[in-house]
């Protein structure tokens, strides 16, 4: 394995903030998991049409604000203009998109760790977003507290080039683990592999711990169901609701392993 920062990874990572009790992907989503006592978060980020970078997870604006039509044609001061909140509940009217550099600094100002998420849209540049995301990413945070994912292989082997592993920790995402997901990993000098928490089975699972990775799932919300998952070896739940998971979890890992 290369040498990958002494990460200490919580058990229970925030998915977008934490999008349970407040409007996913905002400052206010990733308050609320910070007061809770959730000191990871993972949030996604896309390009604005004028290449802003921001925190959001759909193409679309409809379903998580006031507003309608493709981010990519949208540009930061119409972007402003949209409430955020309002859709999830009258508590967070108001509130608007966060861009990178807001979150980031909010992120380093509470100590906090991100498993950021660069989502490429239909027709966007996996390079682009990377170009601009990388460098903010690492001026802003210790290596320590961040995780790059994205199911773009493309995306990741980009960023990679930017930064080493002692650097920019990278998380290979799947929907489910491939076959070849060993010389994936290698190939990107992975620290970790992110998988649907549905689709892991146990003989997978301790192939991929056995190889030296950090395990983390995405998005059990079940404690009860996920129970077994944390036998298999996984590291991290990434989840809506951490605070359901209270008592349950086992407690984390030492770094280093
Ligand atoms: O990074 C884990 C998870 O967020 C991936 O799926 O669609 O929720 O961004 P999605
Ligand atoms: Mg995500």
């Amino acid at each position: 394995m290369p040498p990958h920062p002494d990460i200490v990874l919580p058990r229970l990572i925030a998915h977008r903030g934490l999008s349970a009790h407040a409007p996913e992907n905002t400052l206010a989503a990733v308050r609320a998991s910070f007061e809770a006592g959730f000191h990871w978060v993972e949030l996604d980020v896309q390009l604005l049409g004028d290449g802003t970078p921001v925190i959001w997870h759909d193409p679309t604006l409809k379903r998580c604000s006031d507003g309608h039509g493709q981010i990519a044609r949208l540009g930061l001061a119409e972007a402003r203009k949209l409430d955020v909140g309002a859709w999830f509940g009258d508590a967070f009217r108001g509130e608007r998109m966060a861009t990178l550099d807001e979150m980031l600094e909010l992120l380093s100002s509470l100590g906090m760790g991100v498993n950021l998420e660069l989502k490429i849209g239909r027709n966007r540049s996996a390079t682009e977003l990377a170009d601009v995301v990388i460098p903010r990413l690492l001026a802003s945070l210790p290596p320590e507290q961040m995780i790059l994912s994205s199911f773009d292989l493309s995306a990741l082997a980009h960023a990679r080039t930017l930064a080493d592993a002692s650097r920019l920790p990278i998380g290979v995402l799947t929907e489910s683990v491939p076959q070849e997901w060993q010389p994936r990993c290698e190939a990107l000098k992975a620290f970790s592999l992110h998988t649907d928490w549905t689709r892991l089975n146990a003989t997978r699972a301790r192939e991929i711990k056995d190889a030296g990775y950090r395990l983390l799932c995405y998005t059990p919300n079940d404690p009860a169901a996920f129970v077994r998952h944390w036998t298999w070896g996984v590291d991290s739940a990434i989840t809506d609701d951490p605070s359901r998971f209270a008592g349950i979890a086992p407690p984390p890992e030492p770094p280093g392993r």
